[in-house]
């Protein structure tokens, strides 16, 4: 049995063979167990003998079946080792990089230079309550302006924002004044019921800005403004403020950027004028200063509404809004960050 089993185990070839061979040799119904079941047959002093061989018998083929079994083991993990080798040496395959997209590169160029001027970043909800959308800004529900701003309602209080406006009217209910002054902006999507052309998009970007502490001024908000043409579109640039109307904000302006040629080959962006407009933009309201729970009399600011799509066109000459909702990767991949 000892002969023959060894021999067994010795040329068993794959780990299936060993188990089943150890299964025959030493499991329930095998030889070893059943020599150590018919003990009671035997005379009592054949036993301890027979015992005693029996289970020599049946460490010497556990020890068998275990050193086949690593030896198996040994010989697999080579093979896999083997198999999964690579050779350094030949040419690799090229892994295509994707890049941010045009729209969330002008974005985090701006959240960079209010981060560093010490502007927190907020975030609000796209699908918004009237509440902020309007009531809050100074529009309540009669209010003409309304109609500046064609609104997709899902209910009569619910609706997709128009505007990032509301996220000044939740942050400024919020803010603790006696902490230190509330300086923020928040990028986002908008939503607006127009018909998609080259310059309408029924979903575009908006960066609401908004300061408000003790003595702030419309210089703080023209200073703040150049610094924000100056960075997205070069050092040259200048700015102008026009006269303009929103409900939450007075004084309101336009605010134009001086004419300047744009990134592709011959793409200039100058209107005969020498200017172009880029963002709304004044001094917060006291009716949403009063509604936030701010005094008035004691605080105010500035506020500003800017849209990335707009800037992304006029900087690199993009014509058409749409472009940059089409995911066509050939368009895409015009603005890949170098380096
Ligand atoms: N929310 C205005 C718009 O969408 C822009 C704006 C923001 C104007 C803040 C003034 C102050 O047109």
């Amino acid at each position: 049995l000892k002969h023959n089993g060894l021999k067994e185990i010795k040329a068993a070839e794959g780990m299936d063979a060993v188990k089943k061979i150890k299964v025959s040799l030493l499991g329930k119904k095998g030889p070893i167990t059943n020599v150590l079941r018919g003990m009671k047959d035997l005379a009592p002093e054949e036993r301890p003998q027979v015992g005693k061989m029996a289970n020599i018998l049946r460490d010497e083929l556990t020890k068998a079946i275990d050193a086949k079994t690593k030896e198996l083991e040994a010989a697999l993990l080579q093979q896999k080792l083997a198999s999964e080798a690579i050779d350094v040496t030949l040419p690799g395959t090229q892994v295509t990089e994707g890049n941010p997209h045009i729209i969330t590169q002008v974005i985090t160029q701006i959240e960079e230079l209010f981060l560093g001027m010490g502007f927190q970043v907020v975030d609000g909800p796209e699908i918004e309550e009237d509440h902020y959308n309007f009531e809050m800004l100074n529009l309540p529900k009669d209010h003409p302006a309304r109609d500046m701003q064609d609104t997709f309602y899902i209910t009569p209080n619910i609706l997709m924002r128009t505007q990032t406006s509301p996220v000044q009217a939740r942050t400024m209910e919020k803010h603790d004044f006696t902490k230190g002054p509330l300086k923020m902006i928040s990028p986002g999507k908008v939503y607006r019921r127009d018909n998609d052309d080259a310059t309408h998009s029924h979903q575009f970007h908006q960066v609401e800005g908004l300061v408000i502490d003790k003595h702030i001024t419309m210089a703080d908000l023209k200073g703040t403004l150049a610094l924000v043409a100056q960075t997205v579109f070069g050092a040259e640039r200048k700015i102008r403020l026009r006269p303009s109307y929103f409900p939450f904000t007075e004084p309101s302006c336009e605010v134009d950027v001086s004419c300047f040629k744009c990134g592709g080959a011959g793409c200039a962006v100058c209107k005969q004028t020498g200017w172009i407009e880029v963002l709304g933009a004044g001094m917060v309201h006291p009716n949403v200063l009063k509604m936030a729970g701010v005094d008035p009399e004691v605080y105010g600011g500035f506020a500003f509404g800017l849209g990335p799509d707009r800037f992304a066109m006029l900087k690199y000459g993009v014509d058409d809004i749409r472009q940059f909702y089409l995911n066509d990767v050939r368009f895409l991949k015009q603005f890949a960050q170098k380096g």
